[in-house]
């Protein structure tokens, strides 16, 4: 069996990363490893926040571990609240007062595009070519827009007011399933484990048809 660190604290990112994982592959969180800790978020980027994270990880308890960050990016807030998601209504804000606030500054407002962009940095694993700790990143997108009020229950943060591109319902009315088909990180997921399958078993991703 193979083990990796997911560096989160949020279940529900941690759910849905999981139903993705091959069964070969243990995913192990924060609490697995004893790290109750916050973990560092300082950067400008998400990738710099997702390589902080994963290296802070690494560096501590010196585990091949893997770590996302997300950024809601709102076409008519110019981009924002982007890299800011989580503090977006203050630091520790509730995702209530998040979408409070996001529904607030779209009041009126009828161009309501936006996306969902997360990195995921992998740290601590050897690369398949160079015998060394390599670092390497994986992206995924969903566009879709802003809904004029909440609905459903399921998933977490800005889930119940995420409508995706091609669907009337907002990601918190999706099952977890189908919001894994199409949502920003697992798209960013299936490109981690098709690279994680290759290192287990180099050339099978590439014996497989289509
Ligand atoms: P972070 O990647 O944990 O820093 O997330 C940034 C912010 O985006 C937090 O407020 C999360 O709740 C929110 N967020 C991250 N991923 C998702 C998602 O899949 N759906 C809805 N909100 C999300």
């Amino acid at each position: 069996m193979h083990r990796i660190v997911f560096a989160t604290n949020n279940q529900g990112k941690m759910r849905e990363v999981r139903q993705l994982f091959p069964p070969e592959i243990e995913v192990l969180s924060l609490s697995d490893i004893g790290c109750l800790e916050e973990l560092p978020e300082t950067g400008a980027t998400l990738a710099e926040n997702s390589l902080q994270k994963a290296r802070y990880i690494f560096d501590k308890y010196g585990c091949p571990c893997f770590a996302d960050d997300t950024g809601l990016e709102v076409d008519a807030l110019g981009g924002r609240p982007g890299v800011y998601s989580a503090r977006y209504a203050g630091s520790h804000a509730h995702p209530a007062d998040n979408i409070a606030k996001l529904l607030y500054e779209l009041k009126g407002e009828h161009h309501r595009k936006a996306r969902f962009r997360t990195v995921i940095t992998v740290v601590g694993l050897t690369n398949a070519n160079q015998f060394q700790p390599s670092c390497d990143i994986f992206e995924g997108e969903v566009s879709g827009v802003i809904a004029e009020s909440t609905s459903g229950e399921a998933g977490f943060g800005y889930d119940p007011v995420f409508i995706p591109t091609g669907e009337n319902r907002t990601f918190s009315e999706l099952t977890p399933e189908e919001k894994n088909r199409i949502s920003h990180r697992g798209k960013a997921v299936r490109k981690l484990t098709g690279w994680l399958n290759d290192l287990i078993s180099p050339g099978a991703s590439a014996q497989q048809p289509g």
